[in-house]
């Protein structure tokens, strides 16, 4: 729980309680945790593995609207709100989840200010990153727009080694299109750009980036 920036400044005993009264759940690869507009009824705080959130258009293309691994909390909008899920939550790989119940997570709330903080401030990030995505999407062009999310993947997740950093990434093509906002087609005529330039390559869930070659 150490790990969990929202409960950064909580003592031993606290953290405690959290795990007596939170519900610890795993779920295999590929589940689908809730769907968007379902009623919601549980926070999650992520403590190993990894899903995304997205939301679907009306003839089921789905939009990825955020990547979510261990360490970082969902699921808060719908109990804040009382309204339906805004997106809809599927493991990548094998992912254990904390549960709080809507009135677990509200007395929370009320018992610990920081951890109000927390959320506040995870909420002003989460609109900051939507501000910037929707500049993107207004002004940069599709390739722009691949290397942007790749080289934010890379910041987020990755291991530097000297000029090469290893991203994993339970991910596939579609997902990182709907991530970039463009086709699979825009997708795949990068990757094939920076693959013959060797700034990128591929291994099972991980891919490399290459940052001298990416500079050239
Ligand atoms: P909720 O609406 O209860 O269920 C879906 C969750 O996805 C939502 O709470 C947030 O925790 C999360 N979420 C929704 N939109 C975004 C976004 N744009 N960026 C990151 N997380 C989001």
């Amino acid at each position: 729980l150490k790990k969990v920036s929202l409960f950064d400044n909580l003592n031993d005993e606290q953290l405690e309680h959290i795990l007596r009264i939170a519900h610890r759940r795993t779920f295999t690869a590929g589940t689908t945790m809730f769907q968007e507009k379902d009623p919601g009824v549980t926070f999650y705080v992520v403590l190993s593995g990894s899903l995304k959130l997205y939301t679907k258009s009306l003839n089921g293309e789905e939009k990825v609207l955020s990547l979510v691994s261990a360490g970082e909390s969902f699921g808060e909008l719908s109990l804040l709100d009382g309204l339906p899920r805004s997106a809809s939550a599927t493991t990548l790989e094998p992912t254990t989840v904390l549960e709080l119940s809507s009135d677990q997570f509200m007395e929370l709330l009320q018992t610990h200010f920081d951890i109000t903080r927390g959320i506040l401030s995870e909420l002003s990030r989460r609109l900051r990153k939507t501000n910037e995505h929707v500049n993107d999407l207004t002004f940069l062009d599709g390739r722009t727009r691949v290397l942007k999310n790749l080289i934010t993947l890379a910041n987020q997740n990755g291991k530097r080694d000297g000029n090469l950093i290893s991203i994993h990434m339970a991910l596939n093509y579609d997902e990182l299109a709907q991530m970039a906002g463009v086709t699979k087609a825009v997708l795949s005529d990068v990757i094939r750009e920076l693959e013959s330039r060797s700034v990128l390559t591929f291994g099972i869930n991980e891919y490399k980036l290459n940052l001298l070659k990416l500079r050239g």
